[in-house]
């Protein structure tokens, strides 16, 4: 049985999260990708990438019809390991939010639901009100993960790739998918090993060249 992923593209600002999700697992021929496009994805994909739908499209393992709601995508009994969408509009989550599946992104995602698998939503708005927000403590309470793609710093980005990729790299990590894109943090000061286990973990903790005696309390 091979690892399938179903990826939503819905048309918030964004669109380049869903395409590099796309373009990373595409290296991974263990893993099948199977994409659904909002017609307003569309068009901020043409807006604001350099991809056209057609190449888009190609990185996926198959691509489906949001007019489809009879593709496989919109049975349980199509399995899969869960859905992503990114990003998602607050169109979609609220469509998700409410299980009105009258296209088939938002039918994948209430079936990904309702199979008790797991369902990402990268939700691009800001500022949010009241309303956003009470859609997306729908969507947690029914199972779904809210995952804005909230840019981070720690990790030093130098480019928009490295913002998106730290993202990216973090809806991976909610599938169990080995990625290679966000390192393990691992704390900005090695830790102390404990001192019973310090012999055993010692090499563990390592470097700890920084870490001062006072430190070890
Ligand atoms: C360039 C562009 C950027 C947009 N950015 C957002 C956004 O960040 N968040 C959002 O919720 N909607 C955004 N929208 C509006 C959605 O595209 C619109 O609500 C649409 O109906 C969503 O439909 P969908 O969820 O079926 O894709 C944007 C539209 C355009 C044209």
């Amino acid at each position: 049985m091979p690892t399938r992923l179903v990826v939503g593209i819905s048309g918030s600002s964004g669109a380049l999260y869903g395409i590099r999700l796309l373009r990373v697992l595409a290296r991974r021929p263990e893993i099948e990708t199977h994409l659904v496009l909002t017609n307003p994805a569309k068009r901020t994909i043409l807006h604001e990438t350099e991809f056209t739908i057609p190449e888009v499209e190609a990185l996926a393992t198959c691509v489906y019809d949001i007019r489809d709601i009879g593709a496989a995508i919109a049975s349980g009994s199509f399995k899969t390991v869960g859905m992503v969408v990114a990003p998602c509009s607050v169109k979609t989550l609220s469509a998700i939010a409410n299980c009105y599946a009258d296209n088939l992104l938002t039918r994948a995602a209430d079936v990904t639901l309702k199979e008790g698998r797991r369902l990402v939503i990268l939700l691009r708005e800001t500022p949010l009100h009241l309303g956003h927000l009470r859609l997306m403590r729908a969507v947690a309470e029914a199972g779904g993960v809210i995952l804005p793609p909230v840019p981070a710093f720690y990790h030093h980005p130098k480019t928009i790739e490295d913002l998106v990729d730290h993202t990216i790299g973090r809806v991976l990590d909610r599938f169990g998918i080995e990625q290679g894109l966000v390192p393990e943090w691992r704390g900005s000061r090695p830790p102390v090993p404990a001192r019973r286990h310090e012999a055993a973990v010692a090499d563990r903790c390592a470097p700890a060249g920084r870490v001062v005696e006072a430190e070890r309390g």
